[in-house]
């Protein structure tokens, strides 16, 4: 459902470049399938799409047909690993319009991912008189941004339709045992959903964290899961020719190794918008650390060939591109003639935009290797839930393999920490108090 493509970047890498990749993928695929490399407590994300928890699955299916019964508004209040999942799938299935098309399932409107007191006021304006639930989703349950949302829309629930019904109307996906969610979750009767002890954030989109809200917005969660267990079934092989993942990851690696520093993901689709913004978490909290990594950035295009196109045709060469190429448009529009041609289109009458957009596609691959910066292709059957699911699987694996290549422990993130210790040290959090007078010295 997913194939490697590295044509476009002929001119930049040497054949026997291929070849020499082999020994570090076999030993980061070793790392990865004998689960003895760092990290390999949060290696649970691996069989995840054949090895999950059946029953939880239907009750997550449960309260997404509830809820499309009994609110009209979804409020998904979470951050990082515990956001954009969910949200890019959702703008990749259905549209980033999902909210204002005409459905038979509730809007889903995220929050607790700022601080910004003006997004919040504007979802609660956007709240007022419609039936709202709130699934809240944080593993730790401590983090300050969807706590305080969480503390904000509980409290709204509360008063607006009584404590009681708040209850029935607040679902939280948080640890199974730990945390302080876990434990307001358990006094208040709230329904519970689990973020499994061996799967990191970023890596949680499969699991009750990605699934509810996903499932609320009316997708197949069903075809998700198994676009993602065929892609745990064919991306096992660790001979490079034979496994597009391992392509792509090792692709990464020697486009680094040639002092490519930025990896450039790139859609022709505005759909996946926020699934970059998904696979660039991914991709910069696994890499980024001990000094080392690709930085990931991303565009959809042509939109951003009118903003960045010229630093990527004719800048410093510091990058690559890798192409999302979606092979079946999910919905088509044919240019029409027009009798008049004062806009001279007609020599695209009877052409579908798809084409179009193709065409563009190729042209900007050209255009760019003649520039200087390299293309790789992933080429994705369509944009249905099961090639999403496999596609989902495909970027986890090759981010481990990947990272393991790179010599990093793919699957912690201490470099997340930092700031959040000195905004509680500056915000007096009690046990801060040192910190405190000490950043406060710098300011
Ligand atoms: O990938 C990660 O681990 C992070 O992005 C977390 O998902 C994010 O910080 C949110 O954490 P939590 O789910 O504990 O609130």
């Amino acid at each position: 459902m997913v194939t490697f493509d590295a044509r476009y970047a002929a001119p930049f890498v040497r054949e026997h470049e291929w070849a020499g990749l082999q020994n570090a993928v076999t030993a980061a695929h070793e790392t990865l399938t004998a689960g003895n490399g760092a990290g390999n407590d949060f290696l649970g994300w691996v069989t995840l799409p054949t090895d999950y928890d059946k029953e939880e699955f239907a009750r997550i299916k449960a309260a997404a047909a509830r809820m499309k019964e009994d609110t009209d508004i979804l409020v998904v209040i979470g951050i990082g690993g515990s956001y954009l999942g969910a949200r890019a799938a959702i703008e990749f299935l259905k549209s980033p319009n999902y909210n204002a098309k005409p459905k038979d399932t509730p809007d889903v409107y995220f929050c607790g991912n700022s601080i910004s007191s003006t997004a919040l006021q504007d979802l609660l304006d956007i709240c007022e008189g419609k039936r709202v639930s709130v699934n809240v989703i944080s593993k730790s349950g401590t983090t300050t941004e969807p706590a305080i949302a969480f503390r904000v829309f509980r409290a709204y629930l509360e008063k607006t339709v009584g404590v009681e019904e708040a209850r029935r109307r607040i679902y939280v996906t948080t640890d199974k045992a730990r945390g302080t969610l876990k434990g307001l979750a358990d006094r208040e009767g709230y329904e519970t959903f689990v973020v499994p002890d061996n799967v990191g954030g970023r890596f949680s989109v499969l699991t009750a964290v990605g699934l509810l809200p996903i499932a609320v917005a009316g997708c197949d969660i069903d075809a998700l899961m198994e676009g993602a267990a065929l892609a745990q079934k064919e991306l096992c092989d660790p001979d490079i020719a034979k496994n597009a993942c391992y392509q792509y990851a090792a692709a990464r690696q020697l486009m680094l190794r040639k002092g490519r520093a930025v990896e450039l993901m790139v859609s022709y689709e505005p759909n996946a918008t926020m699934l970059n913004e998904w696979w660039k978490q991914l991709y910069g909290e696994s890499e980024g650390k001990d000094g080392k990594g690709l930085f990931p950035g991303s565009v959809v295009f042509s939109t951003d060939l009118h903003s960045l196109g010229q630093f990527v045709q004719d800048g410093a060469n510091i990058l690559f591109e890798t192409v999302m190429n979606f092979e079946q448009p999910q919905r088509e529009f044919i240019i029409e003639e027009d009798p008049e041609n004062i806009d001279g289109l007609n020599f695209l009458t009877g052409k579908s935009m798809a084409e179009v957009n193709r065409k563009a596609f190729l042209g900007t691959t050209l255009a760019h290797a003649d520039g200087g910066t390299p293309t790789f292709v992933l080429n994705v059957a369509d944009r249905q839930e099961k090639s999403l699911g496999y596609l989902i699987y495909f970027f986890e694996k090759a981010c481990a393999i990947s990272g393991y290549m790179l010599g990093v422990n793919p699957f912690d993130q201490p470099g997340v920490e930092s700031y959040k210790k000195n905004m509680f040290a500056l915000l007096g959090k009690p046990g801060y108090e040192s910190e405190k007078a000490a950043l406060e010295a710098r300011l």
